[in-house]
């Protein structure tokens, strides 16, 4: 029941009806018994930076940004966290509080790549001194070459449809080292979808295109045999349908697989942690992810 404590939280995206987010976030405040709300806010083209000023006068505790606003958003804040700089998208502001406890500014986070981070702990996928191999070169992929690196693995593969975004990706990553010095200076190599050469043996894969997404289910980034008997995990950022054909060929093959409804999920946790400084317990992890993957898939 809302009241006039309630702590009111949002997401601001064009558009946003189908998301699950304020359900994902409406689970966290029952298992934690917080008192809070998360609405969808519809924000029209050219009305963002109103919408900004809206959490600052409206006193909002928190907001999640979605398509097509990710990028935008970064000028109409106070700060930006250097990871998401780097990445290049902000989808989480979290208003932090100064000193005098009265005013505050507002930070921009990226919990897409902390979310994807947690996820693969909790699946088992290993990133440290692992060979990864990246598909597709839009924003999610920027999120999952920033993690690998930050993660040190041993060496990320971008393969890509049109090489050039793949090379963008490459030189934004590497032109971040010298800035970030808490990244690894992971090798970095680049290439078109049927290079898979550069695909290593025992190698951790992550889907980002949207091949495969509901409704076109019959489609792939890649079909190869030679793929995929060389990689060992493989995580597809899709969650719709539960498991794309990409997944089902690696499971095949005897690889681990995870989907992207993990991703999904720690994203809002850790915008959650960010907004509330509450920390859920694994085995509180565990119930409200059954209950969202029971709501997604048994619905
Ligand atoms: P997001 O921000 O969710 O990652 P995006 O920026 O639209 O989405 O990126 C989509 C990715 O899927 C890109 O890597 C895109 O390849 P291109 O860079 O060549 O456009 C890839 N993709 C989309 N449709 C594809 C298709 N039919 N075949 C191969 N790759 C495709």
């Amino acid at each position: 029941m809302i009241n006039g404590k309630t702590k009111v939280f949002g997401l601001f995206g064009n558009p946003v009806e189908h998301t699950i987010s304020p359900y994902i976030h409406e689970l966290l405040y029952e298992e934690t018994g917080y008192d809070g709300t998360y609405n969808p806010f519809h924000v029209r083209e050219g009305k963002l930076s109103d919408a900004v000023r809206g959490v600052r006068g409206l006193n909002l505790k928190g907001v999640n940004v979605t398509v097509p606003y990710k990028v935008d958003v970064m000028e109409f804040l106070d700060q930006v966290d250097e990871m998401a700089k780097g990445i290049g998208a902000v989808n989480t502001i979290v208003p932090i509080h100064l000193d005098d406890k009265t005013d505050y500014i507002l930070k921009g986070y990226n919990t897409d790549w902390l979310g994807l981070s947690m996820a693969c702990d909790y699946e088992g996928i290993p990133i440290e001194g692992k060979d990864i191999v990246l598909i597709g070169a839009g924003g999610s992929a920027r999120a999952v070459a920033f993690m690998c690196a930050k993660r040190q693995a041993a060496s990320l593969v971008i393969l890509n449809r049109t090489l050039e975004k793949a090379q963008e990706i490459k030189s934004i990553l590497e032109s971040s080292f010298e800035r970030m010095t808490d990244l690894g200076q992971i090798p970095i190599m680049v290439g078109g979808l049927d290079e898979l050469d550069l695909v290593k043996k025992g190698a951790v894969v992550f889907q980002t295109t949207s091949l495969g997404m509901h409704p076109r289910v019959d489609r792939t980034p890649l079909d190869e045999d030679d793929f995929f008997h060389k990689v060992d995990f493989i995580v597809d950022i899709i969650y719709n349908p539960k498991e794309t054909i990409f997944m089902k060929k690696g499971k095949d093959h005897g690889a681990k697989v995870a989907n992207g409804l993990g991703m999904l999920f720690f994203q809002a946790v850790k915008a959650f942690e960010l907004w509330t400084n509450i920390t859920l317990d694994d085995d509180q992890l565990k119930r409200v992810f059954g209950k969202l993957e029971k709501f997604v898939y048994e619905k």
